[in-house]
């Protein structure tokens, strides 16, 4: 290839990955060019008008340990707010019965409470001793990576609705995959980017803020700093590399730069044909990462009803369709957009309501809801559900992570640059894996690695 550089450095994917990094290098000095497929930024987050109600349909909780997104929207001039969480929650347990509770103790026996105890102090000493940036190197990896989530469980309690609510906190909740299909270790590297299961399991704690406008307002303000660099409707289909240069295909022009990120989810990178081919490594470690799924359902009513009977509008049930539910009206109170609820439907749920007609599907998941908030909850004003499974530039919810076995194997090519081309997004983030916080780190760590090769 004989092209001259016509940028400095492609980026491919305009998510919170791809946009900070885009950042990070114009800020010291490159001339950048982001690609992006869709016809708008934000990848994973994005904001919607329905019926004159506002949804966040992908990302939007930002918690305390997300100290690189919480930096990015305080440097963006953004600002945030609480989540609504006054009041008591409600935990259905096996019987179908609702009860009431405050705080983070469960309304279960003081015997499977104290095995819940248990169980997340054995996770959080576990997350201690993994670097989220090296989980393979956990001193139990090969052990932890062998065994499901769910196996892995089974062998610490008999208590069974002790291990279905820890199950529910990073199978449905987390990874959005069933127990049985992502290994112990992928469960120890979700502890470990939230800095310790502690956190996972406190709800005031992952779900703290929110940005005002939305998440997708970070993607959103990132892009408006790099005007003219930013190019919509642009899939890029080849990535050709040799010494001197790169070359990105995308509508059959061909761009140069001196280096190129994909900055993708892993599954993503194999829509892309690249020459020469990817050392195998690379290739397989990609084969054995797959999105998880999960619907966001979000339900607006004329007021938020449940504060009424002095609910905060918090559910969790790990035998129902709807494992986790949370008030999610927009700023402080009730505002313009009524009251409403977001809840949450994963994996084999998620499968199976996923093949329903629209109405169907529709009714299930809100006679799931009324299972928490009574009758009142059937009839939302504006619904909306998330469609991001049937996307093919995103392919499911809410992030990639790898199957039995094979973070041992792979995980540490996903990061690794191949000559010119450089690979990341929230899936392989060490702290803040699967989430924004993961892209900024990603985008930040991405933008350095480039400027340290080009000044070494
Ligand atoms: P992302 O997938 O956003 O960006 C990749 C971009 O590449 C996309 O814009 C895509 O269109 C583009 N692309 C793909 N192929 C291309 C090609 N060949 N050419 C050009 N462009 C291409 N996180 C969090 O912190 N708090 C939360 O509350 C939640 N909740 C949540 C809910 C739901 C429903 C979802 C789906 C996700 C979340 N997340 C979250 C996760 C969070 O949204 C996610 O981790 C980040 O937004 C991912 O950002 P990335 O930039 O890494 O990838």
């Amino acid at each position: 290839m004989t092209e001259t550089h016509t940028v400095d450095t492609i980026i491919v994917g305009a998510g919170v990955t791809g946009l900070t990094a885009a950042r990070r290098l114009t800020e010291a000095g490159q001339d950048v060019l982001v690609l992006e497929a869709r016809d708008r930024v934000g990848g994973r987050l994005r904001t919607e008008t329905h019926d004159g109600a506002h949804f966040e349909i992908g990302g939007q909780w930002v918690s305390p340990d997300q100290t690189a997104l919480i930096e990015m929207v305080e440097e963006l001039g953004l600002e945030t707010y609480s989540r609504f969480r006054e009041g008591e929650s409600l935990y259905i347990a096996a019987d179908r019965t609702a009860r009431r509770f405050t705080g983070e103790v469960l309304p279960v026996s003081e015997q499977t409470n104290a095995e819940i105890d248990r169980l997340i102090d054995i996770l959080d000493k576990l997350s201690a001793d993994m670097d989220p940036d090296r989980p393979w190197a956990h001193p139990l990896a090969a052990e932890l990576d062998q065994v499901t989530f769910g196996q892995w469980l089974e062998a610490q309690t008999d208590d069974v609705e002790a291990r279905d609510n820890i199950a529910l906190y990073i199978g449905p909740a987390m990874i959005t995959k069933p127990v049985w299909s992502f290994s112990a270790l992928t469960a120890v590297l979700m502890c470990a980017s939230a800095g310790s299961f502690t956190h996972l399991v406190d709800a005031d704690f992952i779900l703290d803020k929110r940005v005002v406008g939305g998440l997708s307002s970070v993607p959103a303000a990132l892009a408006s700093g790099l005007a003219g660099k930013v190019r919509l409707n642009a899939d890029v289909t080849h990535v050709c590399q040799d010494d001197n240069c790169v070359v990105v295909t995308v509508d059959g022009e061909d761009i140069a730069a001196a280096h190129v990120i994909l900055a993708l989810p892993p599954t993503h990178v194999r829509r892309i044909r690249i020459a020469p081919d990817l050392p195998w490594e690379h290739r397989s470690g990609r084969e054995h990462q797959s999105f998880g799924l999960v619907i966001k359902v979000q339900a607006e009513y004329a007021t938020p009803f449940w504060r009424e009977s002095g609910l905060s509008g918090t559910g969790f049930g790990p035998y129902e369709l709807v494992h986790e539910v949370y008030d999610n009206t927009w700023a402080s109170g009730a505002g313009e957009d009524g009251g409403m609820l977001v809840a949450f439907v994963s994996g084999l749920h998620a499968d199976e309501v996923g093949r329903l007609p629209e109405d169907e599907r529709r009714s299930r998941i809100l006679e799931g809801l009324a299972t928490y908030f009574g009758e009142r909850a059937l009839h939302p004003r504006v619904y909306k559900e998330s469609d991001w499974q049937h996307q093919e530039l995103t392919g499911g919810a809410y992030a990639t992570s790898f199957d039995v076995g094979s973070m041992t194997r792979y995980g540490h090519t996903l990061r690794e640059p191949v000559g010119r081309i450089h690979f990341g997004s929230s899936d392989v983030a060490g702290l803040g894996f699967q989430h924004v916080d993961g892209a900024v780190r990603m985008g930040s760590l991405l933008a350095r690695t480039i400027l340290e090769g080009d000044h070494a």
